[in-house]
């Protein structure tokens, strides 16, 4: 098991370029069984869940091949198996972006649910409620979801809550269906107009992505196309974050500031000092840094994947800060290890009291999910002496050698195996 050791106290300077987003090169490379034809990606980040996607689709008998320079070529011509095995399920949830795309295509799927993770329960109900509703029979049957249909019919869904991927399965499943389906209540991430850029790309009738409510028209039939994967904002936040959290500053590059406006406006609001370009934006943070409080809601405003980075950099501000997760219900699990690196964090429920109380000091500490793992990296880049950090197969989940981006900026930092 790797191992990641960091020496604290080192401001960050230089520039960094960011990958291409892990989640809109999930549901891009799922949606590659929407059509016979090739699909070319480019820009996809050489993370484990892609691998875990690609091994899921050349499980079913596509072909599926992800290069180290961020291209992938996805061929689904005809497949052998529509199931998406426990095996595979249990270690990236977002197995389940097969769901639609079988459905939408093949008119049946056997994909195990997902189960819950670290950071909450992550039921798939919405999904399932969309695609009946589109005339699917979803059955759970031994932990599987055994869905079949006769031929998709377009609908009008209400999603109760905004979900990224249960968005992304239907709007995969109804480019197909007979008819209009009409979205409401449909959440608005980039990656989500990502995904419908390229389905419009392969075919597709799409409209009102990015917007609370999206309209798609079925096709006969989607063909090939090539895409490139936008840049990824969460991984764009964590660089940024910790340019401030080390008082240093950074450029970070190909990106689009546009996708993290929340994340950049509340650095401002803590002192940083941010200057966005068109692609790159700067964080640069001399002193002090201001306890601000902040609440997790679905696009455009502060996500909830960095609100566990932003908590790092609370334990580092000249207050108390609260900080309130509206969207996943156990997300706190990093707050009890920077505990142990001498943060002062109170949970109640929802919401953590994070006191900033000066300097933070190195200790053995425990990765839990992909997000909390980031966040005790950015505490042990400030912290006094020498940090491990255990379990870093959760960072490379969603990170591609961070670590070797980090010393790159000046950091003490290691992977240590
Ligand atoms: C996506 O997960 C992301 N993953 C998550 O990123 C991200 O944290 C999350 O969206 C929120 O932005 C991918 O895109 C692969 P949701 P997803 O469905 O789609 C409830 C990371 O760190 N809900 O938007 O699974 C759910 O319980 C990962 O990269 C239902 O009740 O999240 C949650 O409270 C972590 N029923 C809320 O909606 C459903 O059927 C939002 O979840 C679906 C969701």
């Amino acid at each position: 098991m790797d191992k990641i050791r960091v020496i604290g106290g080192r401001p960050l300077s230089g520039s960094v370029a960011v990958g291409g987003a892990k989640n809109a090169a999930l549901p891009a490379m799922a949606a590659s069984l929407l059509t016979q034809d090739r699909i070319e990606l480019e820009n996809v980040p050489r993370v484990r869940d892609i691998l875990t996607m690609r091994n899921l689709l050349r499980d079913m008998g596509s072909r599926a091949e992800v290069s180290d320079d961020g291209t992938a070529v996805l061929q689904s011509s005809d497949i052998r198996s529509r199931e998406a095995p426990y095996e595979l399920v249990k270690t990236m949830r977002a197995s389940i972006l097969v769901l639609g795309p079988l459905l939408g295509r093949f008119k049946s799927a056997r994909v195990s649910l997902p189960g819950g993770c670290a950071i909450g329960a992550r039921p798939v109900n919405l999904h399932l409620m969309g695609l009946e509703k589109m005339g699917a029979e979803c059955e759970i049957v031994h932990g599987y979801v055994e869905a079949s249909v006769e031929k998709l019919r377009g609908a009008r869904i209400l999603m109760d809550t905004v979900t990224v991927t249960g968005t992304e399965n239907i709007m995969m499943a109804a480019t197909l269906a007979e008819g209009e389906t009409i979205l409401e209540n449909a959440a608005c991430e980039p990656e989500v107009s990502d995904l419908a850029d390229m389905l419009r790309s392969m075919g597709a009738r799409i409209e009102g992505d990015g917007c609370r409510t999206i309209r798609i028209t079925g096709v006969g039939a989607l063909h090939g196309c090539r895409h490139r994967i936008i840049p990824d904002r969460i991984e764009a936040g964590t660089f940024a974050i910790a340019a401030a959290i080390t008082r240093g500053d950074v450029e970070i590059e190909r990106c689009n500031p546009n996708h993290l406006a929340a994340v950049l406006e509340q650095l401002r609001r803590v002192g940083a000092d941010v200057d966005s370009g068109k692609d790159r934006f700067r964080v640069r943070c001399g002193g002090t840094i201001l306890s601000e409080n902040v609440t997790t809601y679905p696009y455009p405003a502060f996500p909830t994947d960095m609100q566990a980075q932003y908590m790092a950099l609370m334990t580092q501000g000249d207050g108390d800060s609260i900080i309130t997760e509206t969207i996943f219900e156990n997300r706190f699990m990093h707050a009890l290890e920077l505990v142990r690196m001498g943060a002062d964090i109170t949970l109640e429920g929802r919401q953590a009291l994070v006191r900033g109380n000066g300097p933070l000091s190195g200790a053995r500490v425990l990765a839990s999910d992909l997000r909390a793992s980031a966040s005790l990296v950015l505490a042990a880049l400030v912290a006094r002496g020498e940090t491990w950090i255990d379990r870093v197969y959760h960072l490379d989940r969603g990170y591609d050698r961070i670590e070797e981006k980090l010393a790159r900026l000046g950091a003490g930092i290691e992977r240590v195996r």
